[in-house]
């Protein structure tokens, strides 16, 4: 209960309320009020945040069970392994070759002393993959899109960004100062009243923010329209493809490739922690705004670099990517079987990334299905309020090149299942069952 003087304790509460009741109160009142949340959590064993695995994040991991603490087997659809590349041969050769060369790692930013040859290597490998001038490298993917968003505008500066766009972006925006607006979600219509309406304003420059490949709902930004209007107004389009890299385009190069539109966008971030499966992010973009963002990008100005050995194993999975395309077509595959199946089951599942979304029934309760799924041996991440509206929160499976037909078979079932167990009855056709079948 929260009285006058503070929380007193004892009672249920719902993230909502956390969220908005404890707004109010002191910290310590705060704190206490979310470890009984936490608590109540626990006790109805929903609590699947920070499973630990005790094995490589493959297509099957070994995970204890955060309730019991008993170690268990399940099939992985909750990782951005795409290609498989966390335990692939080479890349594990290489990392191991970068640690004997140079040590653990280098103990300060890119600046100073933390610059090797093998990140001079990255970023001009990245350039020329993504057809630009230059490229950099930063320690993470939320500190490339907060150091480019806030190195490159500031208070004159007006962004355009569609809703959806991952909160670093938003974090960036909000240190820059730059006037930002959200546009809905691909909807050109509105992004244009938005241009036309900002152009009426006096401002410095005009900046659009998307994603190549949208975070949440593993759908894709129209790039093909929004690049001519962001030309037709002037503005600079920003495009963080974290998740189009290594699985979007003929050759896995990214949302540009699968559009045409290679070398053509302004400026690209993207991440190492999805196909690649380490941490660090990246920018591509002329010379001009590289050499500019290597000073004004806070981020990387002030943080130390990624450690060699880091870097070495990005590398090798760009030559992976080139040598073994057998790995994109698999994935590509899989995620036609799996969105085939989900349609199947009645899920407007049209995503042809990675990223398949399960929406969840308003009335159906995420965190014990999320239990559920858990409890038949299937790793999802379940997409929650705050993170999305109440009314949009969805499981989110993301699909692997190393994921056999068994695995994928075997999540759908669950996926029926669960849905039928909680009073949803899946609409499976039996001769679209058939047709996924036979193929
Ligand atoms: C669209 C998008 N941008 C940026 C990031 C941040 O990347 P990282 O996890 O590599 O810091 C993520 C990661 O969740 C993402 O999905």
């Amino acid at each position: 209960m929260i009285t006058e003087s503070g929380y007193q304790g004892g009672e249920n509460f719902d993230l909502r309320d956390v969220l908005l009741k404890g707004r109010s109160l002191r910290l310590a009142d705060r704190t206490a009020l979310f470890q009984d949340f936490l608590g109540q959590l626990r006790r109805n064993e929903e609590n699947l945040c920070m499973r630990c695995l005790s094995s490589p994040a493959d297509r099957e991991v070994t995970v204890a069970d955060p309730a019991t603490g008993m170690t268990r087997t399940m099939v992985m659809f909750g990782s951005n392994n795409y290609l498989g590349l966390a335990t692939h041969p080479v890349v594990l050769a290489r990392a191991a070759k970068a640690l004997d060369a140079f040590g653990a790692g280098l103990g300060g930013p890119p600046l100073l002393n933390g610059y090797t040859m093998l990140h001079r290597e990255l970023e001009e490998r990245l350039a020329a993959l993504k057809g630009t001038e230059a490229a950099m490298i930063f320690s993470s993917g939320y500190g490339a899109n907060v150091g480019l968003v806030s190195g490159l505008t500031g208070k004159a500066d007006i962004i355009l960004y569609d809703a959806y766009s991952h909160a670093s972006f938003c974090d960036g925006m909000t240190l820059s100062g730059a006037q930002s607006f959200l546009f809905s979600h691909n909807d050109l219509a509105h992004l244009t009243t938005m241009l036309d309406r900002a152009t009426g304003r006096p401002h410095g420059d005009l900046f659009v923010g998307v994603e190549g490949v949208y975070s949440m709902d593993g759908d894709l930004a129209p790039l093909d329209r929004i690049l001519p209007l962001c030309r037709q107004y002037g503005a600079h389009l920003i495009m963080d493809d974290a998740h189009g890299m290594g699985v979007m385009g003929a050759h896995g190069r990214g949302t540009a490739e699968h559009f045409g539109l290679e070398g053509q966008i302004p400026v690209t971030m993207g991440t190492f922690s999805k196909t690649f499966t380490v941490t660090g992010g990246f920018v591509a973009s002329s010379k001009a705004i590289i050499d500019y963002l290597r000073f004004f990008a806070r981020s990387y100005m002030f943080s130390a670099s990624l450690p060699p050995a880091t870097v070495a194993t990005v590398i090798a999975g760009l030559e992976v990517l080139e040598h073994e395309p057998e790995r994109l077509t698999r994935l590509h595959e899989n995620i036609a079987y799996a969105s085939a199946g989900f349609r199947s089951l009645g899920f407007p599942v049209v995503s042809s990334s990675a990223i398949l979304p399960l929406r969840v029934p308003e009335g159906m309760d995420i965190r014990k299905a999320a239990r559920a799924f858990h409890d038949r041996g299937i790793f999802v991440n379940s997409v929650e309020y705050p993170a999305v509206p109440v009314s949009q929160q969805r499981f989110r499976v993301s699909v692997m090149a190393t994921h056999t037909k068994e695995d994928i078979d075997r999540l759908l079932g669950a996926v029926a299942e669960i849905w039928s167990l909680f009073g949803y009855e899946s609409k499976e056709h039996d001769d679209e069952r058939r047709r996924r079948n036979a193929a």
